[in-house]
């Protein structure tokens, strides 16, 4: 399983990339949007944050193949490293992504909502498919059944591709996708939170403390063995 993180808040990836075993940061035109500041800036403020080992998922706002590819490309030679042009599956997306390829640049392919559409993407060349977990959910849709299905087809046809589910809202949604299985998933920083808290293990914490104090007080164990 790889983590990522879906923002382009530079403090919130400095605090994901501290303290959570993430493998990249995902972005798309709301998401960078939203920090309203250079987009060079905030780009390169991201590579800088998480090294070239970690990927970079940057959605491209061209239109054409044409295009798109020349937008990859720009940003690919920005950012260095580990980097995916996300695009959104459409025929133009499509012949993007073969493109994209053909000159060694990873492919993510985004907005996607059916088993369909991440089949066909993979067979273009897509190294991911990012589907929209919570936007399905949200039209009383399945997003964990999507995400199963796509998994499946994947393994049926030997398909390369790895599932990078996204748009998440809940733990359970989290724990479902993980269950059936796929590759990865993109979260905001604050459901790695949600991930890991659990009432009960503060309360383990503070027991587990407590009692330690009873007998040594305040020295730790680096005092106790000087
Ligand atoms: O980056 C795509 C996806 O993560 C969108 O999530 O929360 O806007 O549905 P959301």
């Amino acid at each position: 399983m790889q983590y990522l993180v879906d923002t382009a808040n530079l403090e919130a990836i400095r605090h994901c990339c501290k303290y959570y075993p993430i493998t990249g940061v995902t972005t798309n035109p709301t998401i960078i949007a939203k920090e309203n500041r250079d987009f060079r800036e905030l780009i390169c403020g991201i590579r800088e944050i998480i090294g070239l080992k970690r990927a970079l998922h940057v959605q491209t706002t061209a239109e054409t193949a044409e295009d798109i590819l020349a937008e990859a490309t720009m940003l690919k030679s920005l950012v260095g490293g580990q980097f995916f042009i996300k695009i959104p599956i459409t025929a133009e997306g499509l012949r993007a992504a073969a493109m994209c390829k053909e000159n060694d640049i990873g492919v993510t392919m985004t907005a996607i909502f059916t088993q369909q559409q991440a089949l066909i993407a993979s067979v273009a060349g897509a190294d991911y498919v990012a589907p929209y977990v919570n936007r399905l959910d949200n039209i009383v849709s399945d997003g964990v059944n999507v995400v199963s299905e796509i998994v499946d087809i994947f393994n049926i046809y030997k398909l390369p591709t790895k599932v990078l589910a996204a748009s998440f809202k809940t733990v359970e949604q989290v724990h479902k996708c993980a269950m059936v299985g796929t590759h990865s998933i993109t979260i905001n920083p604050d459901l790695f939170e949600s991930l890991i808290f659990h009432p009960l293990t503060n309360t383990a914490i503070n027991s587990f403390s407590n009692d330690w104090e009873k007998v040594y007080g305040e020295q730790n164990v680096p005092e106790l063995l000087k």
